[in-house]
């Protein structure tokens, strides 16, 4: 990391895999071993306009209503551009700035998760398209789980399903994570079992964080 500008590390995977926790873990060390670097955790879809919009969307209550007054599911290439815009005003308001300053940035999810979860309902090269000015991130971690553990663990920690959360989306999407990476490649990609206790996961996260600041 030089003098100015900071770093931007992202953490991808199934619903379920883990990214939230290895994001808030990674956070966690950093602020013990590391006090003096400035350090922001943010999230996709994020908590601005339009990522509200969105989390009204994936949990059912925002949908289409047609001319003649039936309500159909929200139309999916269309949160695929919420997505992307969520994505842009995520990157002018907060990744940008902060990195420029200096700061080191974590987002739990940023394009991969479009291209990989978009792409059950649009062409990935498309999905690819609207993703074209968002910023390479430094280092991006992927972590695999089977859909079924991903699932298993969505279920333990709340009621209820969002649009996504079931067997066949994720199938879908853990087969697209593997083709979005060849798709649009990141500056380092860090492939990491997430079928594995956290704190040896978070083992793993450190080495390559630390080979990144240090
Ligand atoms: P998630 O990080 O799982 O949020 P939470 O744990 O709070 O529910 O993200 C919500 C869902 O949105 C998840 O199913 C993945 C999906 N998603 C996309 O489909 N495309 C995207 O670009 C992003 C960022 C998320």
């Amino acid at each position: 990391m030089n003098d100015r500008r900071g770093a931007f590390v992202v953490f991808e995977g199934l619903d379920g895999a883990g990214t939230s926790t290895q994001a808030r873990l990674l956070a966690e060390r950093l602020s013990r071993e590391r006090p003096n670097l400035k350090v922001r955790s943010t999230a996709e879809p994020t908590s601005g306009p339009i990522g509200s919009l969105i989390r009204q969307i994936l949990q059912g209550r925002t949908v289409g209503m047609t001319a003649r007054g039936e309500v159909i599911p929200f139309d999916r290439k269309s949160l695929a551009l919420l997505f992307a815009a969520d994505r842009l005003d995520h990157v002018a308001c907060e990744i940008d700035p902060l990195v420029q300053a200096g700061w080191l940035v974590i987002s739990d999810r940023y394009v991969w998760s479009s291209l990989a979860y978009q792409s059950i309902d649009a062409p990935m090269d498309w999905v690819d398209i609207v993703n074209r000015y968002a910023p390479q991130p430094d280092l991006v971690f992927a972590l695999e789980v089977p859909a079924s553990l991903g699932l298993a663990r969505v279920d333990a920690s709340r009621p209820g399903r969002e649009i996504f959360e079931h067997e066949e989306s994720q199938n879908h999407v853990s087969i697209a994570y593997r083709e979005a990476f060849k798709c649009h490649p990141a500056g380092r990609v860090v492939v990491l079992s997430g079928d594995r206790p956290p704190a040896e996961i978070a083992e793993d996260v450190w080495i390559a964080v630390r080979e990144l600041i240090d």
